[in-house]
């Protein structure tokens, strides 16, 4: 199996991966024979990838950490949240920060905390933690996700990632659970600011960005308080957008760059907690690595590359190191090229990831620099160091992060 841009699909290939549409209907079950109109579909809602799965590829197992079953479970879990807190809107008319963060406390909150959504969410969390806890590395790509529900989609995949890193650090239960809760609802905040906003297309006003970072405010607000899930699970949101070197929102708090397991917070007032420093790193990789509206997701290397460069100013510099040990660089099924040698232009796949060296992976060379269709050729990079490959689908114009 494999990840193929969607204009290079065509009729007669099969789907890798069941596709869902905006309410989890099944859009297109695993298996599937690809036909011309199902194609002109997927393109009409915005899918930029896909997952196909051909005879070729067969021997390309792309590995998720999560079942299809738990994915769509936490991923409606969200939704729904997302829906109840949003159905209980109609009585927010407050436009400054102030004004919302009291219209949570009064009106919001309570009922917020005792929805049966929220209930499910906390207890379905045990399913997706026992999934989760079999994985050591990060090795296949991660989702496909639709536009609509990227905001869902992305929270899982970004508690995925946060919950292989912290199990590589060892963080205990609780504060696991916390985290995974925390990521799930890392911009819940952003529900309390109107939709005028979030989505002009139009350059904001220093009002309209002012309220915009203050979501991660009414995230905390909405979820702290709760002896129901804990004090991280709120800090998450809170603390989402904050950097190392204090140049982050909201409260422009710094880190330490050291991993520090033991302590729930650091001693000195200010500093970040790690259990957000890891949310935040597992935030912007995905965010990055997903496909947008704007943008298709930019390569699995140069967004590697990019919370390689970010260690110490945005991201906790000892964490991104344990992170890049366990994120392959080029993940399986991603679609690579070789950039010098005797094959120089020649393209394929990622076959699979070596644990021990995972810089270096398995590769199978499917096209000449013509893009001809050759005997597929099966190189280990581990045994030769002369090969330098890159992530296909580089453009000069990534408008990088965004959440
Ligand atoms: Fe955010
Ligand atoms: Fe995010």
């Amino acid at each position: 199996m494999i990840k193929k841009r969607i204009d290079t699909v065509t009729p007669g290939m099969i789907v890798g991966r069941t596709i869902y549409g905006d309410n989890y209907e099944i859009l297109l079950k695993k298996g599937v024979k690809l036909t011309q109109s199902y194609i002109d579909i997927l393109k009409k809602r915005g899918f930029l990838n896909l997952f196909i799965e051909d005879k070729n590829t067969e021997d390309i197992v792309i590995e998720d950490p999560i079942s299809d079953k738990i994915r769509m479970m936490a991923t409606k879990d969200i939704l729904r949240v997302y829906e109840t807190t949003r159905n209980s809107l109609v009585t927010i008319e407050a436009e400054t920060g102030e004004g919302i963060i009291k219209c949570i406390h009064s009106k919001i909150k309570k009922n917020f905390l005792a929805s049966h959504a929220f209930h499910q969410l906390i207890k379905h969390i045990y399913h997706f933690l026992e999934e989760i806890m079999s994985h050591d590395l990060l090795s296949g790509l991660n989702s496909i996700k639709s536009v609509d529900n990227y905001t869902y989609e992305h929270s899982v995949d970004s508690a995925v990632i946060s919950l292989v890193l912290a199990k590589k650090l060892c963080l205990d239960d609780s504060k696991i659970k916390q985290l995974a809760i925390g990521e799930f609802l890392h911009d819940i905040g952003k529900i309390f600011v109107s939709e005028k906003i979030l989505n002009k297309p139009d350059k904001l006003t220093a009002e309209e960005y002012d309220l915009i970072k203050q979501h991660p405010v009414f995230g905390y607000e909405l979820l702290r308080d709760n002896d129901n899930i804990g004090l991280i699970s709120a800090h998450v949101p809170y603390q989402h957008h904050e950097r190392q070197d204090g140049k982050g929102y909201p409260r422009g708090l710094k880190g330490t760059n050291k991993i520090n397991t033991n302590k729930l917070t650091y001693e000195e007032h200010g500093k970040l907690i790690m259990v957000a420093e890891i949310a935040t790193i597992a935030d912007v990789y995905d965010a990055c690595i997903s496909d947008r509206p704007f943008r298709p997701g930019i390569p699995p290397d140069l967004v590697y590359e990019l919370i390689k460069k970010g260690a110490g100013k945005h991201f906790n510099r000892e964490l991104v190191d344990v992170f890049l040990s366990i994120t392959p660089k080029y993940p399986t099924g991603s679609e690579i090229r070789i950039k010098n040698g005797i094959y120089k232009g020649f393209t394929g796949y990622v076959m699979s990831v070596n644990e021990d060296t995972i810089l270096r992976p398995k590769i199978k060379i499917m096209y000449d620099r013509n893009e001809n269709a050759i005997k597929p050729m099966e190189i280990d990079l581990r045994y030769d160091n002369r090969i330098e490959i890159e992530c296909v689908g580089h453009c000069k114009d990534y408008n990088l992060w965004t959440d």
